[in-house]
């Protein structure tokens, strides 16, 4: 299984270059780690999931607006979140091979080791028992599945313990107890465990002293909570109301791998949700709800999805969990969404010594809202839809294909059109089509190679819709329109392809079933 899904990463990684979806960063300088560049079709997908995101958030709801901060901000922006003093990672190095490491992920996938051997357990007894299989009993009572499951608690208690009080030295001495050793050199050396902090600092203006210290900002958030009260005041906005934003994030990951999934420099689509004390959890529930029903709208497979609720709470947040994806490392955080309570505002207030209130006029009187925040990597989300939508089909005649089965509103190119030969006027027939969709889509030319070369092109960049050109067309005004999916060919006059084509690609389409 393992093997499986490193291949699909591989492959799909290989697919996004091959097909100018994603480059690795200055890849003639050999690249630079955990940055990516997106290509032509990258970017129309990127921006794509950004507007569907965008209009789904603010266009469909009247009390959401949007705001775009800047990526600098006042460096007590970053002192009043916690960034400064709690936004680290506790890391460690292994002395053989020279890799590092988080420290509370080894234990956490020495966790997910011990938690592999229950599931086969179940698994075993599945089979065995068939329908009478009763697992919450088994789990319960299987002895040694009770064993493993009280040997998982404890690691996670002492965790939690080491992560909290900052005692690095109980985190290195449980991972020398579990004998967790390094997946490259295999051996048990390791340095203690150190702070680290995510947050890449760089001097401002010419002078390279404290005072001048500035940091990327490693959230979007806080360009949200910052700007509370501008927005609140200049668009008049009542509580219950929302502030929405899609812009880059920079962490200094320790270990950033596994392709877009974890980067440096990243973008985040973040909406922060204002609402009345004591009515946060119905809130929470709520958005829990809409960001699913989003997910679930693009088609893919309903078992890509779960819910994971956090059960070690972050110390400003009353509830959170994460939608996470199956992707092809397996189920991981896709979007986050938190009650964060009333934390970033009256730090805020305390720091800038502003008052970040709003004046119920029911009420009579003013409060510090709470905050409700639905928080998605753009690009894991990119991830997810290209690892989502890639499929390899064996075809009848025996050929394969490899096609990007992407929700038409979301494919880089709606449209391809594509002249039967390059001669005969088909060429520039073609073009004519082009030059009357290209208002209302993003349209493909391509005359190069045989007719049945182009198709397969165009199903690995996911364009739903191949017209062709032929010499009927000259004489009757009629095209071919191949559908990608079924790759079936239909006969269609020129004059119905625009609607033939919105009532299949048009983002309302997604937007309405919302
Ligand atoms: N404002 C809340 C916040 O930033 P987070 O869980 O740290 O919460 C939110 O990040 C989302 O941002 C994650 O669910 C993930 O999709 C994305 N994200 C976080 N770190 C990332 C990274 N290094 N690379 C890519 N995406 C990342």
């Amino acid at each position: 299984m393992a093997e499986k899904d490193d291949n699909l990463l591989k492959k799909i990684i290989s697919h996004a270059k091959e097909y100018g979806f994603i480059f690795p960063s200055s890849e003639i300088y050999d690249g630079l780690a955990a940055a990516y560049d997106y290509g032509q079709n990258g970017v129309e997908l990127k921006n794509k999931i950004k507007e569907y995101w965008w209009r789904a958030m603010v266009q469909m709801h009247e009390n959401i607006v949007g705001i775009d901060a800047s990526i600098f901000m006042h460096p007590t922006t970053w002192k009043a979140s916690g960034h400064v003093d709690a936004f680290n990672d506790p890391l460690i190095d292994n002395k053989d091979s020279k890799k590092r490491y988080r420290a509370d992920v080894l234990v956490e996938d020495h966790i997910a080791k011990v938690q592999g051997k229950i599931d086969k357990e179940v698994t075993k007894a599945e089979k065995r028992f068939g329908d009478d299989f009763d697992k919450d009993q088994f789990v319960s009572t299987n002895q040694r599945v009770v064993q493993y499951q009280e040997k998982i608690n404890s690691i996670n208690e002492r965790l939690k313990n080491s992560i909290e009080n900052s005692d690095f030295d109980a985190l290195k001495a449980l991972i020398e107890e579990l004998e967790i050793a390094c997946p490259v050199s295999g051996s048990r050396n390791w340095t203690e465990v150190r702070q680290f902090n995510l947050m890449f600092s760089t001097d401002i203006g010419s002078l390279a002293d404290d005072s001048s210290k500035i940091y990327l900002r490693p959230e979007t958030a806080q360009g949200i909570f910052v700007n509370f009260l501008n927005v609140q005041k200049s668009g008049r906005m009542k509580i219950p109301f929302g502030i929405a934003q899609i812009g880059k994030a920079f962490r200094n990951e320790i270990i950033a791998r596994q392709f877009i999934f974890r980067m440096r420099e990243f973008e985040q689509m973040e909406m922060q949700f204002f609402v009345k004390p004591g009515e946060e959890m119905d809130w929470y529930e709520q958005w829990k709800e809409k960001r699913i029903a989003w997910h679930r709208s693009l088609g893919m497979d309903e078992s890509n999805y779960r819910f994971h609720d956090h059960l070690n709470l972050a110390h400003y947040a009353n509830a959170a969990c994460d939608i996470e994806f199956n992707f092809p490392m397996g189920f991981k955080e896709l979007e986050g969404i938190h009650s964060r309570t009333d934390f970033d505002l009256k730090a805020h207030e305390e720091h800038s010594g502003k008052k970040l209130q709003f004046f119920d006029p029911q009420e009579e009187q003013s409060y510090v809202p709470y905050v409700i925040e639905t928080s998605i990597g753009l690009d894991r989300m990119f991830l997810a839809v290209l690892s989502g939508c890639y499929k390899e089909e064996k075809l009848e005649d025996g050929s394969e294909r490899v096609v990007l089965a992407l929700p038409p509103a979301l494919a880089p190119s709606q449209v391809a059109v594509l002249p039967l030969i390059k001669r005969d006027g088909l060429p520039e027939k073609a073009r004519e089509i082009i030059s009357s969709l290209k208002f209302d889509y993003s349209c493909n030319y391509d005359e190069k190679d045989a007719i049945g070369r182009r198709y397969r092109r165009q199903d690995a960049i996911g364009t739903p819709f191949c017209i062709t050109v032929d010499h009927q067309t000259l004489e009757d005004n009629t095209v071919t329109v191949r559908d990608r999916d079924s790759m079936e060919q239909e006969r269609c006059s020129i004059e119905e392809l625009k609607s033939r084509i919105s009532e299949l690609t048009a983002m309302t389409n997604l937007l309405k079933s919302l």
